[in-house]
């Protein structure tokens, strides 16, 4: 996610924005910028990479005289990260600049539109397309307020934007649609921001503006008006009692959470611009001139090779393409049968996973063609691939791999139906009622991770005793409960092992006693009467069981835990979840280090 910080007051704003956008950080970005007014148009400085890279280029430069200005940095969505797609942007006259947060879906067609009227882009920005549309607004209206209102009713997709025109430096204007943004109102100044910390020191009185909402800041005034109309709107002034590293994680107490929750936006993020509700179709603009795969590898580590797991059964039973899932440290190191006619799916949050990476150029060294599924813009394995579909779900600072697997569950479904419906292999009511399924799923997380979460909470409590755990699922379920077991042991250091239930006759059975309970993915799904009859093999040997179940399922096991279990493979976006809050709450009870468990690191970069 971006961050944006706008001020107008009384104080140099250049050092006052760089230590706004410090205390936005947690966000995770690849470049940064600040722009301001001068007498002859608006100073704009950027730079790739961390803030430091931009503090040296403003240490040459007198940027004090400005106490009005806006400053972002960007996680980049729409081109490389890069200083020249570095935000702030202004419109090709000069008049404008913006720093914006979100996704504009439908920027090309805008682009494409302005183009043929003759304006020039610099960049490969959506942001750089909706300052020109505002540019346009404003000379057909010449009133900021009806020039915002004209471009926003055109554009789709997700933005937080603040922005300032020349001709008044000392005002800023913001406007919000599905990303966040608030109002900081000062003594002799005011802010706009992503986010509270980024303003904390300076006043703890805040609005905040819902989606729809633009308002207009200067030192002394702030005023709220409809998107849609104009129309004034009465905010509330709230006054905030948290603290800078509290506010950085949303009000919850890790990282771990906060991205737990983030999934229903994560899933609604990953499917914009792709999910075509009334055409029921996917389009993946990123694969569309690559033919379907005579054979597919999916290379991958931890929690990524789970998901590969996972779409692998998607793949073959609606894309007919035969799959393979590899772990990628074992994968580098075989004797691959690989050619050209293969193609090679690596899964990386990170991008810069050493053995994935080592796996892909070993792959193209042999002719296959790589996509990348990759959550960082601009990652090594983005950039090695010959394709890559973004998973669109922000930074993930959290060590423990939450809402990047949510995602890649998300990119894999959308891959399965695209290649199902481009070989004709998939049937059109199981089409449509994934694509249905799909659009209801944000709403229906939303509602259910509360009480999730307050489940997972009781069980962590009654099973913190336990030593080890064993993870059991079939078909879809079985990466699921690897993935399960592996949240359960890295972050609170209780042993688990994921099983295929099926396999559990073959070996595992002997460790069932009343101290290693068992905790099963059993939806009532075609596989269930085996989950079952699994179930009570575990019972008969006094086994405790944890079951994951639907509403209907009559499951006689000592903790049912039964959760709206939409139709497959929709219901492994509730039991992930579900999953992943049994972990932390455990991990939490315990005591450990949530979102910095020892010896882990975010991204293993190497071998
Ligand atoms: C997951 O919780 C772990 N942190 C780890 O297994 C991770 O998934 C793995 O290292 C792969 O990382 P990547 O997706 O960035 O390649």
């Amino acid at each position: 996610m971006c961050g944006i910080i706008g001020y107008c007051g009384h104080r140099p704003a250049v050092p006052l924005i760089i230590e706004g956008l410090k205390r936005l950080e947690y966000r995770g970005y690849d470049s940064a910028g600040v722009a301001f007014a001068r007498k002859d148009g608006f100073e704009v400085i950027r730079s790739a990479g961390k803030l430091g890279n931009l503090e040296e280029k403003l240490g040459g430069l007198y940027v004090y005289e400005a106490s009005a200005g806006v400053g972002h940095t960007r996680w980049a969505t729409h081109g490389a990260p890069t200083e020249q797609n570095a935000h702030p942007h202004t419109d090709a006259t000069g008049r404008l600049v913006i720093i914006h947060n979100g996704i504009i879906e439908n920027y090309a067609e805008l682009k494409a539109e302005m183009a043929a009227q003759g304006v020039t882009f610099r960049s490969e920005t959506d942001t750089e397309v909706l300052v020109n549309l505002i540019a346009k607004g404003l000379d057909e209206t010449k009133d900021m307020l009806q020039a915002l209102s004209w471009a926003l009713n055109r554009v789709e997709g997700a933005y937080a934007i603040a922005l300032q025109n020349i001709d008044e430096p000392d005002a800023i204007y913001a406007a919000r649609k599905s990303s966040p943004l608030v109002m900081g109102l000062g003594v002799g100044e005011n802010f706009v921001a992503s986010d509270i910390p980024a303003f904390l020191p300076y006043t703890r009185k805040v609005v905040f503006l819902e989606d729809g909402e633009m308002c207009k800041i200067t030192a002394s005034s702030w005023s709220v008006f409809q998107v849609r109309d104009i129309t004034p709107v009465d905010k509330e002034v709230h006054t905030i009692d948290w603290d800078v590293q509290a506010a950085q994680k949303g009000g919850y107490k890790h990282f771990m959470l906060k991205e737990i929750f983030e999934q229903p936006k994560v899933i609604r993020d990953c499917l914009a611009g792709r999910l075509d509700l009334s055409a029921s179709r996917v389009c993946l603009p990123e694969i569309e001139n690559m033919e379907i795969p005579e054979r597919l590898i999916i290379v991958a580590c931890g929690t990524s090779y789970h998901a590969g797991l996972w779409g692998m059964y998607l793949l073959e039973s609606w894309a007919k393409v035969p799959v393979s899932v590899e772990i990628a440290s074992e994968f580098r190191y075989r004797d691959l049968i690989l050619d050209e006619k293969d193609v090679v799916l690596a899964i990386s949050q990170s991008g810069e996973t050493a053995d994935t990476l080592a796996g892909i150029r070993i792959a193209k060294e042999r002719g296959a063609k790589i996509i990348g599924l990759c959550n960082v813009v601009g990652s090594s394995v983005a950039r090695e691939s010959d394709a890559v579909i973004y998973t669109q779900a922000g930074p993930e600072i959290s060590v423990a791999s939450t809402k990047a697997m949510c995602s890649q569950l998300t990119a894999l479904l959308l891959l399965a139906l695209y290649w199902g419906e481009k070989r004709g292999s998939l049937d059109s009511k199981l089409r449509d009622g994934a694509v249905r399924g799909l659009s209801e799923l944000p709403g229906l997380l939303e509602a259910e991770l509360p009480a999730l979460r307050g489940k997972a909470s009781q069980l962590a409590r009654k099973y913190s005793e336990a030593r080890s755990f064993l993870y059991l699922g079939r078909g879809l379920n079985y990466p699921l409960a690897m993935e399960g077991a592996l949240k359960l042991k890295e972050i609170s250091y209780i042993h688990a092992e994921g099983y295929a239930a099926g396999e559990m006759k073959h070996g595992p059975i002997a460790l069932i006693d009343p101290n290693f309970p068992t905790f099963a993915l059993a939806p009532v799904d075609d596989l269930y009467p085996k989950v079952k009859s699994n179930l009570e093999e575990v019972q008969a040997r006094a086994g405790k069981i944890i079951a994951l179940t639907g509403p209907e399922a009559e499951l006689a096991v000592d903790d049912p835990w039964r959760v709206p279990t939409p139709q497959s493979p929709l219901c492994s976006f509730v039991f992930l979840p579900a999953l992943q809050l049994f972990a932390y709450e455990m991990a939490d009870y315990l005591g450990k280090d949530v979102d910095q468990p020892r010896n882990l690191a975010k991204s293993v970069t190497v071998e």
